[in-house]
């Protein structure tokens, strides 16, 4: 069996700023709705002609370049994305271009928010017998032009952001390197919820036609609300179960990284499993929901920023459209 490190982390946002001031001027909104409902004071968001993978590159490159890890060298690339730049070929395809990258075989994960999470999951699997070495893991989403700038439910809440990470299959009789990895990764699923939190055309249900376009079909549809208490209710149990089949407990987390879609959801996961809101790791007010980006992100900037250490240990969890959930304990 191999243990799964973590040997690099990066990110990338786009430079564009949207203010909450911005929404004040197209939907009846204010800034001080966003903030006290949402924790979500400024996002960023894509320059006209970007795509998924013109974010996830630089992320990936920057990770590679943390971990000192050439291109080349990757066995694996999975990109947790539900905004491709193209419905095929698939996004992990194009980054691999790229990067030229091509000993690895690349591929995406569609599990909304917590794809990151779940790409975590899946190359887990892969490198756990050791036959994948070197794996990057993508968290990546362009929201901005899935969301309907006429409901202001919705159109407030997301941004566009990519991160990553560059992981190691290290045999667990190796005694020295890097601290303890990717301790464990539990995901779930219930599509019976599908319809509380969706994007209904441009896939094969509702093809691309000026009809699609007319009944706004193209846009994330939410009732926000319902997703919010089933949010903390998920979140919460993965995070518990992470730590209990690891045997520890939450006093033992040194940073805690929430999936960053609302404030409150963050504050009311943190309560219920006992973390003090100081060893939170907080990006919702200068993002927004960025979708499978929070995490990687969140990791990547604590890791630069020197709050997150080596040892140190890291737990995550998320959860988003399908439903689909998860968590992740790391020591990083
Ligand atoms: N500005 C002003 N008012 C707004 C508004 C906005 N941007 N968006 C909604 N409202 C209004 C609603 O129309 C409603 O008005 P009404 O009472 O007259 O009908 C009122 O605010 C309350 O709406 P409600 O949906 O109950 O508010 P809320 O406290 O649940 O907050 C969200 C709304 C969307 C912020 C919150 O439900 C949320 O964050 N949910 C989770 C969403 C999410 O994270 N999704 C992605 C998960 S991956």
């Amino acid at each position: 069996m191999h243990r799964v490190v973590f040997k690099g982390t990066g990110s990338y946002l786009p430079e564009r700023v949207v203010p909450n001031s911005y929404f004040e001027t197209i939907v009846e909104t204010t800034d001080e709705w966003i903030t006290t409902r949402t924790g979500i004071k400024e996002r960023r968001m894509i320059a006209s002609g970007q795509a998924m993978s013109d974010l996830a590159t630089p992320a990936a490159q920057r990770a590679l370049e943390a971990a000192g890890v050439p291109p080349e060298e990757l066995d694996l690339i999975i990109i947790g994305t539900s905004t491709g730049d193209m419905l095929s070929p698939s996004t992990g395809c194009l980054v691999q271009n790229n990067l030229g990258a091509f000993k690895a075989v690349a591929f995406d994960v569609n599990a909304a928010c917590p794809g990151f999470i779940y790409g975590l999951a899946v190359a887990r699997k892969f490198m756990q017998d050791g036959s994948h070495r070197l794996a990057l893991v993508v968290g990546g989403e362009i929201v901005s032009n899935r969301i309907d700038f006429e409901d202001r439910a919705t159109c407030v809440l997301f941004g566009d952001g990519a991160g990553a990470a560059v992981l190691e299959a290290v045999p667990e009789s190796e005694p020295v390197g890097l601290p303890g990895g990717l301790l464990s990764a539990h995901i779930r699923s219930n599509g019976a919820l599908w319809e509380l939190l969706y994007v209904p055309g441009g896939g094969s249900r509702h093809p691309p036609t000026h009809e699609m376009i007319d009944r706004r079909l193209q846009f994330v549809k939410m009732q926000g609300n319902e997703v919010f208490k089933h949010a903390v209710r998920a979140m919460t149990e993965s995070a518990e179960q992470a730590l209990a089949s690891n045997g520890l407990t939450s006093a033992d987390v040194d940073w805690f990284i929430p999936h960053q879609a609302n404030m409150r959801i963050m504050e009311a996961v943190a309560k219920k499993l006992d973390i003090p809101m100081e060893k939170v790791v907080i990006t919702v007010h200068k993002y927004g929901n960025n979708s499978a980006a929070t995490i990687p992100i969140a990791l990547d900037e604590a890791v630069r920023e020197g709050r997150v250490k080596r040892g140190d240990l890291v737990l995550c969890c998320s959860f988003g459209a399908g439903f689909v959930w998860g968590s992740a304990l790391l020591r990083y």
